[in-house]
């Protein structure tokens, strides 16, 4: 097992990464400080994996809820039921909340354990690549609003995360594809020598070779615990880990929640977003078709639906939390590994981009 560090002070936690992690009692039980602990999953994950976190947790006063799976059901409506059982069972201030799943558990999870009571501690069980490399893994929490992406949320750190590769084991390929996305984000953001290695190792990763995946896992988490704790809030650098997720969220709520995977969506915003920084003068052509062929190679689409045009990306990409004054900046790539904090875009230059790039 390796065990990477979030240095946020006295707020600081642990990432454990490995294998067979679920039968780990006391990473658990090092954790949680409380009597009463209340497990948030779906019902897709709870038939797979309840048990196993429950035969950790003898000794509690346990109970569960199970939300219905999907993206579309990310919303303040759903995290209301977790207040629901929260409230129904008399849930003091000092009880724990444990999300199992993927980055909308983990999302609505986090948020739930934020809010109830005004904040009650929280542990993170990641169950798809996705939400081991990112979303476990900072503190951001929320949910989507009909207008917006993860507009209504709150930044609240988790005790510890839980990564166990082998809950991987029963993720489908689209879905670990979708992961694949934000792995490769790290190398293009920060990590060139990564963004080479993904480049040496996208096959493997695709195989699920275990010495591969969890490479890609500890990588990706070592990236993004340095960032968090530059910048738990996301005053400067943070953003960067939004590289093509202004196109992306634009392309989540335009063809509507769950139509594309959340790392479908950023792949290709990461292409339009490599695009405009050719346009800017900062990547090379080389650069872009070497990005563009990564994203490809993991299986992840890479050109924008046909049905968002130019105007409705524009509209939508108006709602983000990175924009000021109602003017969309966006983060862009100097190179391959360095990308530039939130940046104003000439209308002109997003525009070429939104009409031409993956037009046909
Ligand atoms: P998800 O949570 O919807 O999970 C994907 C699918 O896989 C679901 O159907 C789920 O039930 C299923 N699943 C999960 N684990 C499984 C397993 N081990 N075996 C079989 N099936 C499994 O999607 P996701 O890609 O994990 O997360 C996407 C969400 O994360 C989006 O809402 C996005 O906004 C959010 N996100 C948050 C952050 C953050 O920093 N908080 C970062 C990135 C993404
Ligand atoms: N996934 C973006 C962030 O954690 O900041």
């Amino acid at each position: 097992m390796k065990k990477l560090l979030v240095e946020l002070g006295d707020r600081s936690y642990p990432i454990y990464i490995g294998s067979a992690l679920l039968s780990q009692t006391e990473l658990f039980t090092r954790h949680i400080k409380s009597k009463q602990i209340v497990v948030v999953s779906n019902e897709t994950i709870a038939p797979l994996y309840l048990d196993a976190v429950l035969k950790n947790l003898q000794d509690y006063q346990v109970e569960t809820v199970i939300l219905p799976d999907g993206e579309q059901f990310k919303t303040l409506d759903f995290v209301s039921q977790i207040f629901d059982k929260l409230l129904a069972c008399k849930f003091s201030r000092n009880a724990t909340l444990i999300a199992l799943g993927g980055g909308v558990i983990g999302d609505m999870g986090g948020f739930a354990a934020a809010c109830y009571q005004r904040g009650i501690a929280f542990l993170q069980i990641p169950t798809t690549l996705l939400a081991q490399v990112d979303s476990s893994v900072g503190g951001k929490t929320g949910v989507n609003h009909p207008l917006g992406k993860n507009m209504i949320g709150a930044f609240y750190q988790p005790q510890c995360v839980i990564a166990d590769a082998d809950l991987l084991d029963t993720l489908d390929d689209r879905q670990l594809a979708a992961g694949l996305a934000e792995v490769i984000k790290y190398g293009l953001i920060r990590d060139a020598d990564f963004f080479v290695w993904l480049e040496n190792n996208i096959d493997a990763l695709l195989a699920r070779d275990k010495p591969a995946l969890a490479y890609a896992i500890e990588r990706s988490c070592m990236n993004k615990a340095e960032i968090v704790a530059e910048d738990e809030t996301e005053t400067g650098i943070r953003a960067t880990l939004n590289l093509g997720h202004t196109f992306g969220h634009a392309i989540e709520t335009g063809a509507g929640y769950g139509t594309y995977l959340h790392g479908e969506a950023v792949a290709i915003g990461t292409c339009q977003a490599a695009d405009l920084s050719r346009r800017k003068g900062w990547l090379t052509d080389a650069d872009v078709d070497r990005i563009i062929a990564l994203f490809k190679r993991a299986g992840l689409p890479v050109e924008p639906p046909e049905q968002i045009d130019s105007a409705r990306f524009l509209d939508l990409m108006a709602v983000d939390k990175k924009n000021v004054d109602g003017q969309i900046r966006l983060i862009l790539l100097q190179r391959i590994g360095l990308a530039t904090l939130p940046v104003d875009v000439p209308q002109d230059l997003l525009k070429m981009t939104l009409n031409t790039y993956g037009r046909r």
